[in-house]
């Protein structure tokens, strides 16, 4: 049944040709990412819908804010007017295919939030930044308030080109690359105070802390790499004398500690891809590019570092029925799950999105 799909599949692709762009994220099953146009981490992926000209409708294989970003990205002002208002179709093959860690900052909790920390500190020195894992209405609240977006994969420059323009951070939605970066930094954990949008409601955050921070951590975390602990690294060094640990940041900060190298889906494929035969890994990230990596490189000798399967159940909503079925409804001049931010949201959203692309 998988051949058949794959074949109806391409028979699609085949039929739009370059109106058709398919994005796939690192995390992706392989059987779904073998027909993406591009694969990529989320920088890279954000830039190609940036930058996106020639195509009719991008199918997104990821999750809901990266289709929300390739939205607001591919659709804003100047590209519109270069292809005189015609818009780019934004699908995301599975409405189910959400981020955990993007649902624990909603908007109405960042802005009470805010509103609390201004009876404390002046909060027009803070600069928000918000994790591109989060909704579309959080990066606007960014784009409101001086504040930007980050990745993975320059979260030190955004945070240093935050610092360059106020006092303090408000981190959201992931403590721990909020935490990780900063450490890398100089900044200490105690000038860290995590923010828990529950204690608040018991009024709960502490005005010290919040007095004396230099970054305010949101309360949220990715349920993937929290599950990868300091134990299951002193385990593989114990065991495998020379092994290096390569992890994502969003991992807590005693495993990112430990880690010889810690970086985006992007860097650590490429850090495999640059390093010698008979190195030995234990990668801290999604189990679907672990798996890939070890086919992909026979070479060295890699191994998945929990004992527990990590996976990211949303991620894997994307799979061949539902990448077929969004195919071939677009082929029949149907749009099914189409993503498409509100006007107001996306404009903000975008002012946020661009001082990101801007940063180098
Ligand atoms: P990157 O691909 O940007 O490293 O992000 C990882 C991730 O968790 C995406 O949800
Ligand atoms: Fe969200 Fe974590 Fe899945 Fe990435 S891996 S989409 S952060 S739950």
């Amino acid at each position: 049944e998988a051949d058949e799909l794959q074949s109806r599949i391409e028979a699609v692709r085949k039929h739009f040709g370059d109106r058709l762009l398919i994005l796939g994220h690192h995390y992706q099953q392989d059987e779904v990412i073998e027909h993406s146009d591009l694969r990529g981490d989320s920088y890279q992926l954000s830039e190609r819908a940036a930058s996106s000209t020639a195509c009719e409708t991008i199918v997104f294989c990821g999750v809901h804010f990266m289709a929300e970003t390739a939205d607001i990205l591919a659709n804003r002002p100047q590209k519109l007017a270069e292809r005189e208002g015609r818009r780019i179709t934004v699908t995301l093959p599975d409405m189910a295919a959400g981020c955990s860690m993007a649902d624990m900052a909603g908007i109405r909790q960042v802005e009470a939030a805010w509103a609390d920390m201004s009876e404390v500190i002046d909060t027009e020195r803070v600069i928000p930044v918000t994790y591109i894992n989060s909704a579309a209405s959080l990066k606007a609240f960014c784009g409101r308030h001086g504040g930007i977006v980050c990745t993975s994969s320059n979260a030190q420059a955004v945070l240093e080109w935050a610092f360059e323009r106020g006092d303090r951070v408000f981190f959201f939605p992931d403590q721990h690359l909020g935490r990780n970066t900063a450490l890398k930094m100089g900044i200490e954990e105690s000038e860290m105070p995590v923010w828990d949008p529950y204690q608040l409601e018991l009024g709960g955050n502490s005005d010290e802390a919040i007095e004396h921070s230099r970054v305010i951590l949101w309360k949220g975390h990715c349920s993937v790499h929290q599950m990868f602990r300091a134990e299951h690294v002193a385990g593989f060094r114990k065991q495998y004398p020379g092994i290096k640990i390569l992890v994502h940041p969003e991992c807590p900060r005693e495993v990112n500690d430990l880690a010889d190298v810690s970086g985006s889906t992007g860097k650590i494929i490429q850090t495999v891809r640059n390093s010698p035969a008979g190195t030995k890994w234990a990668i801290g990230t999604e189990l679907h590019l672990v798996n890939r990596l070890k086919a992909e490189h026979p070479e060295q000798e890699i191994h998945f570092l929990s004992p527990v399967v990590c996976m990211c159940a949303t991620m894997y909503r994307i799979d061949l029925p539902h990448l077929c079925w969004t195919l071939e409804n677009l082929r029949d001049g149907v749009v099914v799950n189409k993503i498409e931010v509100e006007e107001e949201t996306s404009k903000w959203s975008l002012i946020a999105l661009e001082r990101m692309l801007a940063v180098k």
